[in-house]
């Protein structure tokens, strides 16, 4: 199904942004907000990148875009990040093919998963949602930071960092069990973090780096979040909800409006969870104590011995 005439309409006012000749690469880009951030990208006329851990979902979401856009240029890349291994892997790919990206958006993200622990021992929330984009942002940057022209960078944070409690590095290894949302803020949380302090670390570099947020939006990880009314949920909600097109705008909002380095973008009404994509303020939690943050990631990451 393609593109609905209010987001064609919210694109055009929005500057009728072209991507022709560019190239987007989504993260977690088979399903919900990635699925309609890469169509987004499809439409307005970019070359796009499925970065996905499951192939058949990819390459189902890619004959999706296909069916409606015939003439896009669509390629599947594998990576899992919850595997350190499967990150490193995939950076080394995009190098030596020598892939131009001109806007990486960090997607991929997860609830509840489930099973124990990533394969490198942590937390599966913690593990994908922070630790595996934090080292693919540290190994993809050098090469990106490298290509030719400026490259937009985005981090998908949530509302959920609103009401995230302070960082507890217990989380990181499954060790108190604090319950599934605490644990999805808190990985937000130091995403947002990391992210706020990588803009300002990369600022008058090629690379622009951004946080965006989709508000709240019925997708598979939401209907995971509402446990056992997530299936009674589905038939009515997406109704209630920002539409899941409406909350994979950013990217485009960012290409057309050029916010400043840093900023948060997605939904703006009904406390951040509804609406077309604005600037929104990044709560002071986030602004502040990435340094030990970082600190903690770069020691659990050199711990672990990656082929
Ligand atoms: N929906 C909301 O209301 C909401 C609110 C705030 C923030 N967010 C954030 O928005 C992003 C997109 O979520 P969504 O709502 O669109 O959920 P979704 O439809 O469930 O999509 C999540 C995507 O991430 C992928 N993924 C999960 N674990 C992965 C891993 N280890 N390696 C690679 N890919 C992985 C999933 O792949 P599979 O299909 O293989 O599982 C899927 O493609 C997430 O970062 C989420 O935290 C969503």
């Amino acid at each position: 199904m393609s593109l609905c005439a209010k987001t064609k309409r919210w694109l055009k006012a929005n500057g009728d942004i072209s991507l022709a000749g560019k190239t987007v690469l989504v993260t977690g880009a088979n399903s919900g907000v990635g699925f309609k951030t890469s169509e987004v990208a499809v439409y307005l006329g970019a070359r796009v990148i499925l970065a996905c851990r499951n192939t058949v979902k990819a390459a189902a979401a890619r004959d999706s875009l296909l069916k409606d856009y015939p003439d896009a240029d669509i390629r599947i890349m594998r990576l899992d990040m919850a595997s350190l291994k499967s990150v490193a892997a995939f950076v080394k790919e995009l190098k030596e093919t020598g892939t131009d990206i001109h806007a990486f958006v960090n997607n991929a993200g997860t609830f509840a998963p489930p099973g124990g622990k990533t394969a490198d021992g942590f937390d599966p929330v913690m593990g994908t949602n922070y630790i595996g984009v934090y080292y693919l942002t540290e190994l993809a940057l050098p090469y990106l930071a490298g290509l030719s022209h400026k490259v937009v960078y985005i981090n998908t944070v949530s509302v959920a960092v609103m009401a995230a409690k302070p960082i507890d590095y217990s989380d990181f290894y499954c060790l108190k069990k604090p319950g599934h949302f605490t644990v999805y803020a808190r990985s937000k949380l130091c995403l947002a973090k990391y992210t706020f302090a990588l803009a300002k670390r990369m600022n008058g570099s090629g690379v622009q780096v951004f946080m965006s947020h989709p508000g709240i939006t019925i997708t598979p990880l939401t209907l995971n979040a509402c446990g056992k009314w997530g299936k009674r949920l589905s038939a009515v909600a997406g109704k209630l909800f920002n539409s899941t097109e409406k909350s994979s705008l950013a990217l485009a909002y960012i290409l057309a409006r050029h916010p400043l380095e840093g900023s948060q973008v997605g939904p703006h009404l009904l406390f951040n969870c509804y609406g077309y994509p604005r600037i929104n303020r990044l709560p002071k939690k986030a602004q502040t104590g990435a340094e030990e943050l970082i600190d903690f990631t770069e020691k659990e990451i050199e711990r672990i011995h990656i082929e």
